[in-house]
């Protein structure tokens, strides 16, 4: 079949990667793609907001499916846009309906639907220009730290992490008064503080069955030991070691199965991933607990770098049987190495930094996966830098230190004037005690 992919980053190369290796997929095409993604699909240029353009383009290619990267499309409604036309219901839209992206589109929604559930998240309320007192009144009664939340989409920006009180009153004002994140804060969630480390499950769901695949851990900060400011990611490992048998089980029992049932009991359409945000928590017995910290309903980035490859099944076969609402007689194989990503970037990046450098020592990586971010070719067909993450290396090994070892050597051979990557991805996963 025809496949078209929507998004350009390192997560659709890597994604891309995979589907182009399915024995089902005849020719794949990526909207709008980077200049990694020419190897393994046909680069489009559509703009993946404009809905009828991607119907259109559908159509005349025989597309028998379309998986969605990022979630703005998701959010905005494709999956409906595909499900009400009659020339498009038959496709196969691998990503939920705009009833379903509200788990990451609005963080009210997804805190009232794990409560509606019983899944454990941290304490929280949500708070409005019209009641604001009471959200003053609300942080007195929490220990510091305090976390507030911009309800809606604010680009990764709209979560704020706060010492002190006085500032929280402040941004809380900012937020609700001076819509600090236009719109997206126009209803504030303010929640309890959770002490432990953060890890990403991902989740394929037909609105009915599921396949958890693997674990990873994504790397936030730009600066080593996770300082300065945050970016699209840096690195990501999977698995994550401390994610043992025990720890998935109560993932499973008390997060995954209760998601997948509460969205078909809310008659939620759902047919694509899930990514659960988790934090462990050392509970009283010494194990650890996981607590849901934010659902998105795409796969995370730069995680999809270091989860995809492990994946040995045919991710084709899993998204049809997903569309049919059949993966529980599909099976999900995974390599059981440890994968690797370390993200190289612009100089000056997540701030103002440089686009169009020559990037040399590519051809030189021979035992590493290279995916694509912000590149394109110039005029002669030279890879150049085109954004602030520009590219990253994932390596595979029997081990965590193997894995990282391979990437850091493979990122070095990589160069262009004032490329920086991170050494320390997956260093807090060896020396790991929480506390
Ligand atoms: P989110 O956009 O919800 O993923 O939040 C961004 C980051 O803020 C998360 O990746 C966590 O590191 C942190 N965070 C969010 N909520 C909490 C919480 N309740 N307790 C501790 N850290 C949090
Ligand atoms: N790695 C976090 C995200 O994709 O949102």
């Amino acid at each position: 079949m025809n496949i078209l992919l929507l998004g350009s980053g390192a997560r659709e190369h890597a994604m891309a990667t995979k589907i182009s290796q399915s024995t089902r997929c005849s020719q794949l095409f990526i909207a709008p793609g980077n200049a990694g993604t020419t190897n393994c699909a046909v680069n489009v240029n559509l703009n993946i907001d404009d809905f009828d353009a991607i119907g259109k383009f559908v159509v005349d290619n025989d597309i028998s499916m379309v998986v969605v990267g990022p979630e703005a499309p998701l959010v905005a409604g494709i999956a409906d846009f595909f499900a009400n036309s009659p020339k498009l219901h038959n496709v196969m839209l691998i990503g939920p309906s705009a009833d379903g992206a509200r788990l990451e589109g609005s963080k009210d929604f997804a805190k009232q639907f794990m409560q509606r559930h019983n899944i454990p998240t941290a304490a929280y309320a949500t708070f409005s220009k019209q009641n604001i007192k009471e959200g003053f009144k609300y942080l007195e009664t929490l220990n510091p730290p305090y976390v507030l939340k911009a309800d809606g989409l604010a680009a990764g920006k709209g979560v704020l992490i706060l010492n002190d009180i006085d500032e929280a009153r402040n941004e809380l004002h900012l937020m609700l008064d001076e819509a600090k994140f236009g719109d997206a804060s126009n209803n504030v969630v303010i929640e309890q503080f959770l002490k432990g480390i953060e890890l990403s499950v991902f989740v394929l769901t037909d609105g009915k069955h599921y396949k958890i695949l693997p674990s990873a851990k994504d790397y936030k900060r730009i600066g080593e030991g996770d300082t300065g400011l945050n970016t699209g990611g840096m690195g990501s490992v999977s698995p994550v070691a401390f994610a043992d048998k025990q720890f998935m089980q109560k993932v499973e029992q008390r997060i995954v199965a209760p998601t997948v049932k509460g969205l078909a009991k809310e008659g939620i359409n759902y047919k694509g991933f899930i990514f659960i945000g988790l934090m462990a928590v050392k509970a009283d017995d010494g194990t650890l607990d996981p607590y849901v910290i934010e659902y998105n309903v795409r796969m995370g980035d730069p995680e999809t770098e270091s989860v995809f490859p492990r994946i040995k099944s045919d991710i084709v076969e899993l998204f049809t049987a997903t569309w049919e609402g059949e993966l529980n007689h599909a099976s999900l194989d995974v390599d059981e190495r440890t994968a690797a990503c370390v993200m190289l970037v612009a100089n000056g990046y997540p701030e103002k930094y440089h686009k169009g450098d020559p990037i040399s020592g590519l051809e030189e990586i021979k035992e590493s996966l290279i995916f694509h971010a912000g590149t394109k070719k110039d005029d002669h067909g030279a890879i150049i830098t085109n954004g602030g993450r520009v590219l990253c290396v994932t390596s595979l090994d029997t081990t965590l230190p193997g894995a990282l070892l391979k990437s850091l050597q493979a990122a070095d051979k990589i160069k262009w004037k004032g490329r920086y990557y991170r050494h320390d991805i997956g260093q807090d996963l060896l020396k790991l005690s929480i506390s």
